[in-house]
């Protein structure tokens, strides 16, 4: 809601714009403003401040009861009527959030009811999870494509819709200085860690059947790792861009089970407060194998990467929230500071900080004036918010981009095919969930001889 308002008021389309909200249960237009206001409220939008003509002239509600043939012609009824009385010209967006389940019979009553043709344009946005394995994402690519065109479906991963993740393409491909670097002959390894402080909340209906790798790992994660590791595209467009990620993960070698630790949090304090197991949480199986942490280690075996590892790791109730890429350089090639033993070199590390506290940090080595010589580590960086005002929430990006048709931050047919390609054999034969204390950055299997000796720089 809050991203629909800003961007409605912002471009100007109250009146010229209408949401109607669907689901099972009965609402009335009227308690569907009240939920929109509610989460306008939630989200730090105070009752003065909102355009009472976005409420009013803007949302109403349809309940699509059991989703009959029946139910779906009078939804596409009232979109009709909604488009006469406003004098819209019939362009439509059909947004699919719903629970895994209720894809299929959905897409399928879209187009029974005629919904996959309008007088205008159609497009179909689609929210994960995209299928739960290989064979379950092909068949809902085959449904899809029976009524609608790979053109108008909208993949969302809302990681896409970051602006810092955005950025990565700038910042490697419009800084010469960077790209020279960006390769196995500088770079000794990669981590990218999603941490989460939050655990399963009220989610566990859908979350105790997922688990982390599909939750996260799948979409979220997989998307920071083909923006680091892609190549230059050929030109600044949705496929030409979506091409090279998905050459990264036709590059991607095996996953094998001995590189990849699961995890599952346990009791513990975070952030100075106490927090109950995962198998304690509410709607969660006492006996519940599902992963809240997994850690991975990924290689890209092409000409740019081959050799360099990739350490992926996301989790629920990790001590903050807060999502990071590192690249780590090589260590200088000769030890020239060796007599002095206070200059143990560390390695030269850019660290790309995703959320919150956006920005760089480039760290470098220092000689600090003191004597025996010694080398201090400090950063050179940057900072969105001191450059930037606040910037845009990813959704408010991504359905600004659906209206105007640019399919650039959403995710191809064959790229999410290829990424569970990559994931599906892992899950089939997965291993037991090692438990680690909430408030902790996951299970110890994770550390050390996970990371061939280093050490996570986030810990
Ligand atoms: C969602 C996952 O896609 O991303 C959630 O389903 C997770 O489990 C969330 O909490 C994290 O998103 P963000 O933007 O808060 O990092």
């Amino acid at each position: 809601f809050p991203a629909l308002y800003h961007l409605i008021t912002r471009e100007r389309l109250t009146g010229r714009c209408v949401v109607l909200g669907v689901a099972r249960s009965q609402q009335s237009d009227a308690d569907f403003r009240a939920l929109a206001r509610d989460a306008l409220a939630a989200s730090g939008l105070s009752a003065e401040k909102i355009d009472n003509r976005w409420c009013d002239e803007c949302l109403y509600f349809q309940s699509i009861g059991k989703s009959s043939r029946d139910d779906f012609e009078q939804l596409a009824r009232r979109i009709t009527d909604l488009e006469t009385a406003h004098g819209l010209p019939g362009n439509r967006v059909f947004y699919l959030a719903l629970g895994p389940e209720a894809f299929p019979p959905t897409i399928t009553g879209l187009a029974q009811a005629g919904l996959n043709h309008s007088p205008g344009w159609t497009r179909l946005v689609v929210e994960k999870p995209f299928g739960h394995d290989l064979a379950s994402a092909r068949e809902l690519n085959t449904l899809v494509h029976r009524s609608f065109q790979e053109s108008q479906v909208y993949r969302i991963d809302h990681y896409l819709g970051k602006e810092t993740v955005q950025n990565l393409l700038a910042f490697r491909f419009a800084n010469a200085i960077v790209e020279p670097l960006w390769n196995r002959d500088r770079v000794e390894s990669v981590e990218i860690t999603v941490a989460e402080e939050l655990g399963v909340e009220q989610r566990a209906g859908y979350y105790d059947h997922s688990g982390a790798l599909r939750d996260m790992v799948q979409n979220h994660l997989t998307q920071l790792l083909t923006l680091t590791a892609m190549e230059v595209p050929a030109a600044f467009e949705a496929d030409a861009i979506r091409d090279e990620k998905v050459k990264v993960l036709r590059s991607v070698l095996p996953l094998r089970q001995e590189n990849v630790v699961w995890g599952q949090y346990g009791c513990g304090t975070v952030n100075g407060k106490q927090a109950p197991a995962y198998r304690e949480e509410p709607g969660v199986a006492p006996d519940s194998q599902t992963d809240t942490f997994v850690a991975l280690r990924v290689e890209v075996a092409n000409w740019r990467w081959q050799g360099v590892p990739f350490y992926l790791r996301t989790g629920k109730r990790l001590p903050r929230r807060v999502s990071q890429i590192a690249i780590n350089f090589r260590c200088p090639p000769t030890t020239f500071f060796q007599p002095f033993h206070s200059c143990a070199a560390s390695s030269n590390a850019l660290v790309i900080t995703l959320q919150p506290d956006e920005g760089f940090d480039l760290h470098f080595e220092v000689k600090a004036p003191s004597q025996p010589p010694s080398l201090q580590t400090h950063k050179l960086h940057f900072r969105y918010a001191e450059v930037f005002a606040p910037l845009p929430e990813a959704y408010e990006t991504l359905l600004g981009d659906v209206m105007t048709g640019d399919q650039t931050l959403f995710v191809r047919d064959d790229e999410v095919e290829a990424s569970w390609q990559l994931y599906s054999p892992l899950l089939a034969a997965r291993g037991p969930v090692k438990p680690y204390p909430a408030g902790t950055w996951g299970p110890p299997e994770a550390e050390k001889s996970f990371l061939r000796g280093g050490a996570w720089r986030l810990r």
